[in-house]
């Protein structure tokens, strides 16, 4: 019997990941940049047990069954592999922010499950080999691993495929605050996503600027340039929405509240507030500010009646283990 635990935080991308070279293993058709988001927590324990017949995956309490399992034992078979370790697992999981509130539960997911898993399988991976083992269960919990501010390097291979940090957490003062206008989960999960990005005409274009967007996103926050950061983060988000609405058939994540706060922040940061929008698979918005701002930014979109709730959370370490 082995058992570890280990918690893990979302990521929200400056410069996104949308669309696969290798499906399989998850290999990005391009790079991409993201900040933890500390306090939105996932908390995974992993026991291996010789007296279980076949892995168990409870969530908040409540034992899963379908996708959610099959997607945690496909993942515990990469570390059995890996590990030369056969035994069965039961596998506990917390997340202390509710799903489908616009942060990507999946990141924090596998990067808590590769640290715990790994770490009690005997397995002492780096942080590029844990990083390597995350993006095979979803590739922006590659993300999470390492902390604060971190690149995801598309690489070619399973080898050169991983996340490294390029500023710690307390490098820039930032806030996420996520408007939250729809906590329904969403029909059109990312995974689809990725393999419908190909059929979008826009998707070429997306791909032939990601290199530019990622060197201007990576002076931005090594420079703590807040304009800079703004123009490439809404450049890259609306780029990502461009190929969804384009591609066959047709995704639209947005919803009239994702536009309207979207001009809510337009009109915010015409008016000097330093604050910016990015917009992942689903209609919640997250507005990204100055630490100063916050209260600014927290105030003007709670005045808004599409807005359900704000989270806010600031830039987070990697994911960490708790025991052995
Ligand atoms: O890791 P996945 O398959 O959940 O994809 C994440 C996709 C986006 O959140 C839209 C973009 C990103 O880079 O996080």
């Amino acid at each position: 019997m082995s058992i570890a635990t280990a918690y893990a935080f979302p990521n929200i991308a400056f410069i996104k990941y949308w669309g696969n070279r290798d499906p399989q293993l998850n290999i990005p058709a391009n790079g991409s940049i993201s900040m933890n988001l500390d306090g939105l927590e996932t908390r995974t324990q992993v026991l291996f047990d010789a007296s279980l017949r076949q892995d168990e995956f409870i969530l908040n309490g409540e034992r899963q069954s379908g996708e959610g399992l099959q997607r945690v034992r496909a993942f515990l078979d990469h570390v059995r592999r890996m590990s030369g370790m056969e035994l069965r697992a039961r596998v506990q999981s917390e997340n202390n922010y509710p799903t489908g509130v616009g942060v990507a539960s999946s990141a924090a997911a596998f990067a808590a499950l590769s640290l715990a898993a790994s770490a009690a399988a005997g397995l002492d991976l780096d942080k590029a080999g844990l990083s390597r083992l995350a993006r095979l269960g979803s590739g922006s919990a590659c993300r999470s691993i390492p902390d604060g501010f971190v690149e995801w390097k598309a690489g070619s291979d399973h080898e050169t495929s991983y996340a490294i940090t390029i500023a710690p957490p307390d490098h820039w003062e930032l806030t996420d605050c996520i408007a939250v206008v729809d906590t329904t989960p969403k029909n059109i999960g990312s995974s689809l996503g990725h393999r419908l990005a190909e059929s979008s005409p826009l998707q070429a274009a997306r791909l032939a600027g990601a290199d530019q967007r990622l060197a201007a996103c990576r002076q931005a926050i090594l420079e703590r340039d807040f304009e800079a950061l703004a123009q490439v983060v809404e450049l890259d988000s609306n780029l990502l929405h461009s190929v969804t609405m384009t591609c066959s058939p047709a995704i639209f994540y947005w919803q009239p509240a994702t536009l309207r706060i979207i001009h809510a922040v337009l009109d915010m940061r015409a008016r000097g507030v330093r604050a910016c929008y990015t917009v992942d698979a689903g209609p919640n918005v997250h507005v990204i500010c100055d630490r100063d701002a916050q209260p600014t930014v927290e105030g003007e979109l709670s005045s808004l009646a599409q807005v359900e709730k704000i989270i806010c959370a600031h830039p987070g370490s990697g994911a960490r283990l708790i025991d052995r």
